[in-house]
């Protein structure tokens, strides 16, 4: 046995079983081809291709080589997951048009709506930002005090799930989580902001601050409505943004304007110090439906006092100037500074210069030709003219206003003579005593 097995290992290999490597055979597309062809392998090459594809256009994100640690699986307004990442939010802002950036939603689904927030959302021009926002599809949520605000001014969109509205003053924190904030909250008129001016430099500070510390922290753009009043009694005329203003600080008016300059300030220390994405309005006097009566604001007042029949009182000698631009302009102004790409500040206004003397001709023309004009001692630190230079608003956001005032009148008479006769006029009429003693 052993001797065979050693004998085996060192056979002498026989001529017939010498080894003759296989002739090469010449290259052809034919066999692999068949190869490929045979039990139906071509078929689950396809089917592998496909669903690879699938996950790939799916999830995307999933397979960025840099995964971002504060990317996030979000719900979208359809309650389906969607992958989202500060990079896609902010393709977003940039995109204008908001389309959405891709990486977010998954194929086939319409763009996600943003979360945006309006402080101040309840009051004259924050209700018609709303409803722009709204018909734009986003999510808003409303945030007041109803210090000057109405809910009736947002009542159109109770029970809409793309809408909430809350009862918070901005003084005290808050913490949402959201893409956008509009810095509105604070009373605009001077019988509202003179009645608690401390309250009012505390709305301007503290309300800012904590605005701009919730965008710090959640990385959402806010955008300041800041005022012309920051140009006080101007000495330049007319005002652009490069104009520092001339304003008294220790006035009755200065809790509103040292109250704004603040704003913009801590705006700008925000934006420079924290990398925040931040936007500054200066609006010019803005007129239109929502508007409180009697809040003390010239065309409201004079609208109001030429429907009740009442004589429309002008303070001083009625040759101070004001320019007046319809609310759908500032909101198409403010949404497109929100949406573009430069901090500001922006004049946003209409550069239609009127005396106040015009302006009373123009109410009497519209609603009632035998108004009488009474004259008062005029109020301190009323300044003597106001004319915005719109170039920088024309030139980065091409914007410009529209609506003239003799076609912007008509639909702000409108709606105060619903409100002066109908049936709002109980509600609002206690709305504005409920307010000031909220305060
Ligand atoms: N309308 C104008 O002509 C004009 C001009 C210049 C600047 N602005 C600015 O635009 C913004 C809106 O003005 P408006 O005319 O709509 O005034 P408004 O008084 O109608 O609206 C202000 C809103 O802010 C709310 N508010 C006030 N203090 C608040 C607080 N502490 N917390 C929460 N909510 C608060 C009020 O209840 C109200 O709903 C203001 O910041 C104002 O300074 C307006």
């Amino acid at each position: 046995m052993t001797s065979t097995l050693s004998y085996r290992g060192h056979e002498a290999p026989s001529n017939s079983d010498e080894y003759s490597p296989k002739p090469e055979k010449p290259w052809s597309i034919i066999r692999p081809v068949d190869y490929l062809l045979r039990e139906q392998r071509l078929l689950f090459i396809f089917i592998g291709i496909a669903i690879a594809s699938m996950f790939f256009i799916l999830q995307p994100g999933f397979f960025a080589s840099n995964v971002d640690e504060n990317a996030r699986f979000v719900p979208d307004q359809h309650h389906r997951v969607v992958y989202e990442t500060p990079l896609s939010r902010v393709a977003q802002y940039h995109s204008g048009s908001m389309v959405n950036s891709g990486a977010k939603v998954p194929l086939g689904l319409k763009r996600k709506s943003l979360r945006v927030v309006v402080t101040g959302g309840a009051g004259f021009v924050g209700s018609h930002l709303v409803d722009r926002l709204m018909a734009r599809g986003d999510s808003v949520i409303v945030v007041d005090n109803f210090f000057t605000g109405r809910k009736e001014n947002v009542l159109h969109h109770f029970g809409n799930p793309r809408f909430e509205l809350i009862r918070h003053d901005v003084v005290e924190p808050l913490l949402l989580e959201v893409d956008q904030i509009y810095h509105l909250a604070c009373p605009a008129s001077p019988v509202h902001y003179k009645h608690n001016p401390v309250k009012t430099i505390k709305t301007n500070v503290v309300g800012t601050l904590n605005m701009l510390g919730l965008a710090k922290r959640v990385g959402a753009r806010f955008l300041l409505t800041s005022t012309s009043e920051v140009y006080g009694d101007p000495l330049e005329h007319p005002q652009t943004e490069a104009y520092w203003g001339n304003v008294n600080p220790i006035g009755v008016r200065s809790c509103y304007d040292e109250g704004k300059r603040t704003a913009e300030t801590l705006t700008m220390d925000y934006h420079r110090g924290a990398n925040v994405e931040v936007r500054i309005a200066r609006i010019f006097n803005t007129y239109g439906p929502r508007m409180c009566l009697d809040d003390g604001r010239v065309v409201s007042n004079f609208v109001a006092q030429a429907l009740r029949k009442e004589p429309l009182t002008v303070y001083g000698d009625g040759k101070q100037t004001r320019s007046f631009q319809y609310v759908s302009d500032l909101v198409e102004g403010l949404m497109r500074l929100m949406e573009g790409e430069h901090v500001g500040p922006f004049n946003l206004g209409n550069p239609g210069e009127f005396t106040m003397l015009e302006l009373a001709q123009v109410v009497k023309e519209t609603i009632d030709p035998n108004a009488k004009i009474e004259f008062r001692p005029n109020t301190e630190d009323d300044p003597h003219k106001r004319k915005p230079d719109i170039t920088k608003a024309k030139d980065l956001l091409g914007w410009q206003p529209k609506v003239s005032l003799r076609k912007g009148l008509p639909l702000m008479v409108e709606d105060f003579r619903r409100r002066v006769f109908g049936d709002e006029k109980d509600g609002s009429i206690k709305n504005k005593h409920t307010s000031l003693n909220d305060s």
